[in-house]
């Protein structure tokens, strides 16, 4: 039987529908993203043809193409709540201890049962469906008159235009929050700063400000995502008497809750989850603040009812904050080991993050001059996770009268060398070399890490006081320590010196690859150090080499071998080797590499590894693409051939994605190992 253009359309839209669900939703797409596309192409042919048959409902109807002049406002039929909060165990505490004593709860106390979720940092949206058609979208506002938003969050992906199944309620208000993920906020500013445009702050003024958009199509590039946390008006219809299964309810009808909620039994419970929640804070795909906690019943609920804009049945705990403002006391440069001058914000000792914090790095001197940080300036820090402190931005608006901007110093801080700035390079550096003593302190720092000679128990405290005392100018030093003048030392006891003493000694013995490594030669890294030991084989040859010699090793492009050749060529550094051998410093050598790896498939070729591959570690893809003659890099750039991808994968494959580099998965990377 033939079929109908209205049937069709029809058809398509249940299909679309699905497959949206699949993959904005549930996160588990079910067909290619090409299969769906024909899908959409065919349905807007189709109602580019009829357009009587375009309905608002339809899937190509998400993004409209005219903007708003102004927002209309929308009156909440039942506030929109906002919560208390617990800023520590004990407030956690004195909550779950009201709520027990009005319900006068005993020795069930420690059973009652709390919704757990965390707190999204994001903006709290409510959305109308009727007869399971979204009709309206509204800011809280402030809870009692919100702003008609329906234009923009149709936008958004993950928030269905109609519902599923047929058992809703005619009248359906579900309420959550719109947030921006972690990932999608990089993207968006990164490429807002390539592209010179306004970058966002944090994730949750992101999602605010996309919101407040006149124009749907602005908001529709905004990568957002909304999970739903409660319900507001229900009119002809039944929710279940827990929150916990009005969730599940409404994820039912296709709306999109947190996958990280939970349900827990009394106060013991509560805390687990923020221990929990907290250790994963850093790694969720989604900004938080906290965590929230519900008295699970609906009936409880109604029987503790409300204080003022707050339910007494729920409460955020929260997390310590990630930003914080304070003063900057002094921008200072600090010198490392190459001579790289970095500035440093010394602030007034603030708390944020779990930590307190009197230093934010400013990387280099293009980020000072661009975030304008100055002496006296109010700065917001932020510390995330385990990641280093750092200047967010500067409250202009709090800058003392007459503070001046920072200026890059002619001369090194540490040793009154010159300092210089190379062309093209965003980095100024102090030319002292070994003559510095900060640049002494960074390399013996580096001579002795793990990955290089390994000298255990050699911290920077002891480092800093032998070069102080003048007692180490070069590596070479460390090899001549005595008990005694160690013991004279600040913090070295007996045990530690014995232990330092047996460390120097075991590390006499040791690798080539450690040994170049631990040159510190600038831009000889681990890897590189490991390929000049395969492809030389002994000291000699390779400390001998021309720059064109060394380029025939793999991963030593011309700036490299310029730096090998440049390094021993200097009077100095030949000195301290030879000092080094001298005391006893030693590695087996081998015979050179035969011949440069044949040429392989992959030969000339650059290949970036991101997230995790089942089939073996970072190191043995890393291995196997070197003997296929490839090269193996950190970051993605038009010159990438590959970027292989494995679980949990990062910005690196949007960025592949971005630049139209060619992406491989695991399925097909050990397809291109087979070919080898
Ligand atoms: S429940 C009556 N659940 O926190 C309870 N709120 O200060 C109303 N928020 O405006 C809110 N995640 O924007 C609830 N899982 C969550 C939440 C959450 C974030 C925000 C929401 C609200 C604010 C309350």
């Amino acid at each position: 039987m033939a079929v109908t253009v209205e049937e069709r359309i029809g058809k398509l839209r249940e299909q679309i529908r699905y497959h949206n669900h699949r993959y904005h939703v549930l996160d588990d797409p079910e067909v290619p993203d090409a299969e769906y596309d024909r899908l959409v192409r065919e349905l807007r042919a189709l109602e580019d043809e009829h357009p009587s048959l375009v309905t608002p409902d339809s899937p190509t109807q998400r993004v409209g193409d005219t903007p708003v002049s102004a927002f209309g406002t929308v009156e909440h039929r039942l506030p929109m709540l906002s919560l208390d909060n617990a800023f520590g165990e004990e407030e956690l505490r004195d909550f779950h201890r009201r709520i027990v004593e009005r319900l006068d709860l005993g020795e069930s106390a420690a059973d009652l049962e709390y919704a757990a979720e965390p707190k999204l940092d994001g903006a709290a949206v409510s959305v109308m469906y009727e007869s399971g058609r979204l009709v309206r979208a509204a800011t809280r506002g402030d809870g009692t008159t919100g702003e008609d938003i329906t234009h923009n969050v149709r936008t958004i992906d993950s928030v269905p235009l109609t519902l599923r199944g047929a058992a809703y309620p005619d009248l359906l208000e579900v309420r959550g929050e719109v947030f921006m993920p972690k990932e999608g906020f990089e993207t968006y500013n990164r490429r807002a700063a390539e592209a010179g445009e306004k970058t966002f702050v944090n994730p949750r003024n992101a999602a605010a400000g996309s919101l407040r958009q006149l124009d749907p199509r602005l908001t529709a590039a905004r990568p957002l995502d909304m999970y739903v946390y409660s319900v507001g008006v229900v009119e002809g219809g039944e929710l279940p008497d827990t929150h916990s299964d009005t969730l599940l309810r409404l994820a039912e009808w296709g709306l999109k809750t947190c996958p990280d909620s939970d349900v827990v039994a009394g106060v013991e419970g509560c805390l687990g989850y923020y221990g929990r929640i907290g250790a994963r804070r850093s790694t969720l795909p989604y900004e938080i603040d906290g965590v929230v906690y519900k008295v699970n019943s609906l009936r409880l609920q109604r029987d503790l009812g409300f204080v003022s804009r707050a339910p007494r049945w729920a409460i955020a705990h929260k997390y310590p904050a990630q930003e914080e403002m304070t003063v900057v006391k002094g921008v200072e440069f600090q010198v490392g080991r190459t001579g790289a001058l970095t500035p440093v914000a010394r602030l007034d000792p603030v708390f944020v993050g779990g930590v307190t914090v009197s230093n934010a790095t400013l990387h280099n001197i293009d980020e000072l001059h661009r975030k304008d940080v100055r002496r006296g300036d109010t700065v917001i820090i932020r510390r995330a996770g385990d990641v280093i402190p750092e200047v967010v931005s500067v409250v202009k608006s709090r800058r003392p009268r007459g503070a001046r901007a920072v200026q890059l110093p002619v001369r090194c801080p540490v040793c009154d060398s010159r300092v210089v700035r190379e062309e093209d390079e965003a980095v100024a550096r102090c030319t002292g070399g070994l003559f510095c003593s900060a640049q002494r302190i960074e390399s013996l720092k580096h001579f002795v890490s793990r990955k290089a000679m390994d000298i255990d128990g050699l911290g920077a405290k002891v480092i800093e006081q032998l070069v102080t005392l003048d007692r180490v100018k070069t590596p070479a030093d460390l090899f001549s320590l005595t008990g005694e003048e160690l013991l004279e030392l600040e913090r070295m006891g007996e045990k530690s010196v014995e232990n330092l003493l047996a460390a120097v000694e075991k590390a006499r013995s040791t690798t080539l690859p450690r040994f170049l490594y631990a040159l510190g030669i600038r831009d000889v890294g681990e890897a590189t150090a490991q390929s000049l030991a395969r492809h030389f084989g002994g000291f000699d040859a390779l400390a001998n080499a021309t720059e064109e010699a060394l380029q025939a090793v793999p991963d030593v492009g011309p700036v490299v071998a310029r730096r090998i050749v440049e390094f021993f060529a200097e009077p100095h550094n030949t000195a301290v080797i030879v000092e080094l051998r001298a005391r006893g410093v030693e590695w087996p050598e081998t015979e050179p590499a035969a011949t440069p790896p044949e040429a392989g498939p992959l030969t000339g070729m650059t290949v970036v590894l991101t997230g995790t591959l089942s089939s073996m570690t970072r190191d043995e893809a890393k291995q196997k693409i070197i003997d296929m003659g490839g090269k193996v890099t950190g970051s993605v750039s038009k010159r990438t051939k590959y970027v292989v991808h494995g679980d949990k994968a990062g910005s690196k494959l949007s960025k592949a994605e971005e630049l139209g580099v060619e992406t491989l998965d695991e399925a097909a990377f050990l397809d291109l190992l087979s070919r080898s």
